[in-house]
């Protein structure tokens, strides 16, 4: 699959956002190892803090569905520069993932694509003494 591919299904599950409080829709499409995609959208809670974002959401189900090796995200948000993935997100993908391509991307067709050892450096370094 190529990134138009994986950015046109983190497309379509963004149209499922529930995001009533920021107007802010975001949608993530995660590619598994064996090729298989699970989708994300944001879900907002009127307790704002406990929103969980596109790329939680996606990682949840496809974890939740057996998956635990991944290859690629794509994230996509309706932005002047394509998203990329908040701080705890990044953290959440490590957990999973010593490498993982996250491409990202906006309504304009322009894509970012970054290793997330870039994005989230030493992520799991000397945490519980691992
Ligand atoms: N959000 C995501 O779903 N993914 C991101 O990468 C950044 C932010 C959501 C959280 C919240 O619902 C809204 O976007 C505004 O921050």
């Amino acid at each position: 699959m190529n990134d138009e591919t994986l950015i046109a299904a983190a497309k379509d599950a963004r149209l499922r956002a529930h995001a009533p409080y920021s107007n802010f829709q975001v949608g993530a499409a995660l590619e598994c190892a064996d090729g298989t995609v699970f989708t994300g959208c944001n879900v907002e809670n009127i307790s704002y803090g406990l929103t969980i974002c596109a790329e939680r959401v996606a990682f949840g189900s496809a974890v939740a569905a057996g998956h635990r090796s991944f290859r690629r995200i794509a994230v996509v948000a309706d932005t002047t520069q394509p998203i990329t993935p908040c701080g705890a997100c990044r953290q959440v993908m490590a957990e999973f993932c010593d490498e993982l391509t996250v491409v990202s991307a906006n309504y304009r067709g322009e894509v970012f694509r970054a290793e997330l050892s870039e994005l989230l450096p030493r992520a799991k370094a000397g945490i519980l003494d691992k």
